[in-house]
């Protein structure tokens, strides 16, 4: 494969079917911009430029793809106002050097493979013009592949330029193309809007190669979510379930149970060990990893956390890692209705229960939270039960304190631990208590109104 590689992503379309206020291309399929897909797969191609045309929501279009690349690593040409496609790769030509293949994508056709785009390269071999083409039984819309009658592919044809008998090719140009950078420089220089919809047709090149001899080749593919662009909410719809359905169907060839891959989600990196079982509506995101024989039970949004061996989390469990992560150890029972939140480093056979909410904090092996608790900034030592409705006073209004709860302690039902404390090891406290000092290891610790019971208490009555 060549290694000159340049890459152009058109993107400065309106989408105005999408009716919406945000930019066609920062809508989102699998959690991420449609746009970056397309940027990914432009890296996996190793091309050595990117450009993408921004004009519709240029700088929000812009200043998304800033925040989500190394700087430098994209390159950016404005096309105001949009006159075609034709005229948005020519915004690209002062970035495009002579001796390089450029391959041309849509910032709104999310699924293409690499591998395919690869083929197309090949096609082109770095002197031919290469069309992605691919055929529809209804090519409405599309333009349309001419062929001699040798097969030669002779012009693409615009739906709405196109008459009758070309209308009833189905053989559709994808909107993907590679061709030789010094070639494709020149051609776009000639073109003109004279077309039904006074645009500039970057299609129209295959016209001057034809007239040139330099040969056009098509590389026909058959699966339409490659070259499915994204126009509607109803489109994108269809090809997230798509992508959802090919990540499921890589996730079960590799061993993963998953109950329904029709009601699975992944907008991320999922990487599981064998026998995990996934039940139905879960949701991972960003970075997960399952270790072996770990289930997932129905109805729970995992993301950014791993899950060691064994480990089984209820169903409507929440986790959400964010930047700092959150581990669950071997064999852990998390939920129903638990929430993990950044910082929660669980240990080996901890047991997270119903309405439970654990925040950066450690939990050593054994520990347990059953019922309505939380946790955070808590440093937890082993086998430590934390009684239903407790909670750690973590902020003060205006700093976060830690509390530590050594090994073996129990901490009653309804407590306070106003940090910073230390309970120390073995102790134990009286339910109801608010704890604000330290308590010494193996002390009971109360704090709390002492109980009053005043017999035979005779209970007002209603004045007549
Ligand atoms: C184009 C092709 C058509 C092909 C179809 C595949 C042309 C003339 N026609 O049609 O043969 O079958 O794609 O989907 O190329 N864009 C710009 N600036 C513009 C116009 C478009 O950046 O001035 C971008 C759009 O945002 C989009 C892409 O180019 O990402 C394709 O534009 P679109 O209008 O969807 O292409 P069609 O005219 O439908
Ligand atoms: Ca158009």
């Amino acid at each position: 494969m060549t290694s000159k590689l340049d890459v152009v992503i058109m993107a400065a379309g309106k989408g105005t079917r999408m009716k919406s206020s945000l930019p066609k291309v920062l809508h989102t399929l699998a959690g991420k911009a449609l746009v970056r897909h397309v940027v990914d797969t432009a890296q996996q191609l190793e091309a050595r430029h990117t450009i993408v045309i921004t004009g519709h929501g240029a700088d929000q279009v812009e200043a998304a793809l800033k925040a989500a690349y190394a700087e430098g690593g994209l390159k950016f040409a404005r096309q105001m106002p949009q006159l075609g496609t034709g005229h948005a790769v020519q915004q690209a030509v002062p970035h495009l050097p002579d001796d390089g293949v450029v391959v041309v994508l849509s910032g709104d056709v999310p699924l293409t493979q690499t591998d395919t785009l690869q083929a197309l390269v090949q096609a082109c071999g770095g002197d031919k013009l290469a069309l992605l083409t691919i055929e529809f039984d209804d090519p409405t819309g599309y333009g349309r592949i001419v062929r001699s009658p040798s097969g030669q592919v002779h012009a693409i044809v615009e739906h709405k330029d196109a008459n009758e008998a070309q209308r009833a090719i189905r053989e559709v140009y994808s909107g993907i193309m590679a061709v030789p950078a010094k070639r494709l420089k020149a051609w776009l220089a000639r073109l003109d809007n004279k077309n039904a919809q006074q645009e500039y047709y970057l299609t129209d090149v295959v016209k001057f190669a034809e007239a040139e001899g330099v040969p056009v080749v098509a590389h026909k593919i058959t699966d339409a979510a490659q070259v499915a662009g994204v126009n509607s909410p109803a489109q994108l719809a269809d090809l997230e379930r798509a992508y959802q359905q090919r990540r499921a169907q890589a996730l079960m060839m590799d061993g993963v149970r998953i109950m329904d891959p029709a009601r699975f989600d992944v907008r991320g990196e999922l990487v599981c060990a064998q026998d995990v079982q996934i039940d139905v509506n879960c949701i991972f995101e960003g970075r997960v990893q399952l270790g072996q024989g770990v289930k997932v039970g129905a109805n729970c949004v995992l993301a950014n956390c791993v899950i060691e061996a064994g480990a089984v989390i209820h169903p409507f469990t929440h986790i959400d890692g964010e930047k700092l992560g959150v581990t669950v150890g071997e064999g852990a029972l998390i939920g129903p209705f638990a929430r993990l939140r950044p910082g929660a480093q669980l240990g080996a056979e901890v047991h997270i229960g119903n309405f439970v909410e654990v925040k950066n904090s450690t939990l050593a092996k054994g520990a347990k939270a059953n019922h309505l608790a939380y946790l955070g900034d808590a440093t937890v030592g082993e086998r430590v039960n934390y009684g239903a409705g407790s909670i750690t006073a973590n902020y003060d209004g205006a700093n976060k304190h830690r509390t530590v709860i050594e090994a073996d302690v129990h901490i009653g039902s309804n407590c306070v631990l106003v940090a910073p404390v230390t309970i120390g090891a073995g102790g134990t406290v009286g339910g109801g208590s608010t704890i604000t000092k330290s308590t010494e290891p193996g002390a009971l610790s109360v704090a709390r109104g002492k109980q009053v019971s005043i017999a035979n208490w005779q209970r007002p009555t209603k004045n007549k």
